[in-house]
């Protein structure tokens, strides 16, 4: 029988080694915590009112059905190989280094980059909590200092976008006025204390927001569903306006590529496989759970949403759930709970994706892709701290001055191409290792991970051209890190198929 196994670990004592505390609720609460989060909160109402309208609701089923595919995929990969680092390790175990490094660089968008866009969804609900509580934060210290032309909201002082190649590059931005999105930078920080201090500590912090999270959720849609206005559907696919991605069926597709960042996180369930207690058995449960528990919640209460408040008059918003329950004079109350609710809800998405990250780093570290620091372990909080703290600090950099939007669709292009990696390893693999020990196998998986490659590119190649071109200069200076230090430190795959009699 053929099987996969580690070689001993090089760099982290036993004593020191990460500690295994988390069962299947944990892990199917670290999937919600991931997944739900300024997706819904935030980005449902712009890509209704921008691209999609009413038909977001078909952009929600087709990036669900894109996730599933992988997601089996995932969680086959995830039952054999049940260690630290997710996509990073399914590329290292079956495509080689270059894949592993460049698949590992991509989840750093799907990590940390993803944490600094909800911080900046987060701080929209926040700040609108806290002129609820007559605590007025100046605008200077609330918004990104840069903006993206022809993004909304309209950038006032642009750097004229003209030129070509760098210089079209740099000309698509400009200023805001603003100085930074302090409230976002000093959440990440806190979540980053938070996730040194220890693991189970963290993981009942998490409980606890998730908890929050969902109740807000079922709130929404349980009082809002019976003001819904049905001819707020019609027209439910409104017609392009002849510009890609503009309303109409080009619209559905960008408008699934954007809502995709809404599903993001399910697979951070595998990146915990070293800290549970039976990963064989609970990634998997974890990984499907977590996605079905979301989607449900998606298509339900987007449809309050939009039945709610017309598509049109949420292009703009920065907080559309409670913008939309805020029509309903007779349940205003919930307007505050909503704030409140969106507040911990998207700081709990934030805090898995620095937990995801620091683990990334800490497998891709191990295996000599980054500095050791990345992989040392607390002696007494068993975390890897080090790691952890710099991608707090990158990460709270980024939130201070990138808007929403950019980093939103950054994160979900190198997401998409990780799960496009993740489905082409897991075909790779079935050749490779035909009899290994599969504790989960994808069903019909020749059928499976083609429609998830098919579904994710798909999604990807609907991303505006600019967002392809940001992803190519995020490669080539992966690319170059690599060059300059893990090629000479990485050591070829530690993940070995080899047979057993
Ligand atoms: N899925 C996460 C969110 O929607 C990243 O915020």
């Amino acid at each position: 029988m053929t099987t996969i196994s580690e070689q001993p670990d090089p760099v982290v004592a036993e004593d020191h080694a990460l500690k295994r505390t988390l069962g299947p609720v944990h892990l199917t609460m670290l999937g919600i915590g991931a997944i739900i989060g300024a997706g819904i909160f935030v980005y449902t109402g712009q890509v209704a009112g921008a691209y999609a309208g009413p038909a977001v609701l078909i952009s929600f089923v087709i990036a669900a059905l894109g996730c599933l595919f992988a997601g089996l995929c995932y969680a086959e990969f995830a039952s054999m190989i049940p260690v630290s680092g997710s996509a990073y390790t399914y590329a290292y175990a079956t495509m080689g280094r270059f894949m592993a490094w460049f698949i590992g660089w991509n989840l750093v968008l799907e990590y940390l980059v993803s944490s600094s866009a909800v911080a900046v969804g987060w701080s929209g609900y926040f700040t609108e909590l806290m002129q609820i509580l007559h605590i007025n934060f100046p605008t200077s210290l609330t918004g990104a200092p840069l903006c993206v032309v022809g993004d909304p909201p309209p950038c006032p002082t642009p750097w004229a976008a003209t030129g070509t190649g760098f210089a079209w590059f740099i000309h698509q931005f400009g200023l805001t006025g603003a100085i930074m999105n302090l409230p976002a930078v000093l959440l990440i920080l806190a979540l980053t204390f938070v996730l040194v201090v220890g693991v189970k500590e963290s993981a009942n912090t998490n409980a606890l927001m998730v908890g929050v999270k969902l109740i807000v959720v079922l709130l929404v849609i349980f009082f809002g569903a019976s003001f819904i206005h049905w001819s707020n559907f019609t027209p439910f696919l409104p017609h392009n306006t002849g510009q890609f991605g503009h309303y109409g069926w080009s619209g559905v597709a960008m408008g699934s590529a954007i809502i995709f960042f809404a599903y993001i996180g399910f697979d951070s369930v595998s990146v915990a496989a070293q800290e549970c207690r039976n990963p064989q058995r609970d990634l998997p449960i974890g990984i499907m759970a977590s996605l079905f528990i979301c989607t449900a919640l998606y298509i339900a209460i987007s449809i309050v949403l939009l039945g709610v408040a017309n598509y049109k008059t949420m292009i703009d918003i920065p907080n559309p759930v409670s913008f939309a329950i805020s029509k309903i004079a007779s349940i205003h109350w919930l307007v505050p709970v909503i704030d409140v609710g969106a507040s911990v809800g998207l700081a709990s998405t934030i805090f898995v994706g620095l937990y995801g990250q620091s683990r990334i780093f800490y497998s891709m570290s191990r295996d000599g892709f980054l500095p050791k620091m990345f992989a040392a372990v607390h002696p007494r909080y068993h975390t890897p701290h080090r790691g952890t703290i710099i991608t707090g600090v990158f990460a709270a950099a980024l939130a201070a001055v990138f808007p929403l939007n950019l980093l939103g669709q950054l994160v979900s292009i190198g997401t998409l191409l990780a799960f496009v990696v993740v489905c082409l390893g897991t075909m790779i693999l079935r050749v490779q290792a035909p009899r290994a020990k599969r504790p989960f196998r994808t069903p019909l998986v020749w059928v499976t991970a083609p429609l998830g490659i098919l579904f994710c590119a798909g999604m990807a190649l609907s991303l505006p051209i600019d967002t392809w071109f940001r992803l190519v200069i995020w490669t080539a200076l992966g690319v170059a890190i690599f060059l300059a230090y893990g090629i000479r430190h990485a050591a070829p795959s530690k993940w070995k198929v080899k047979n057993e009699s």
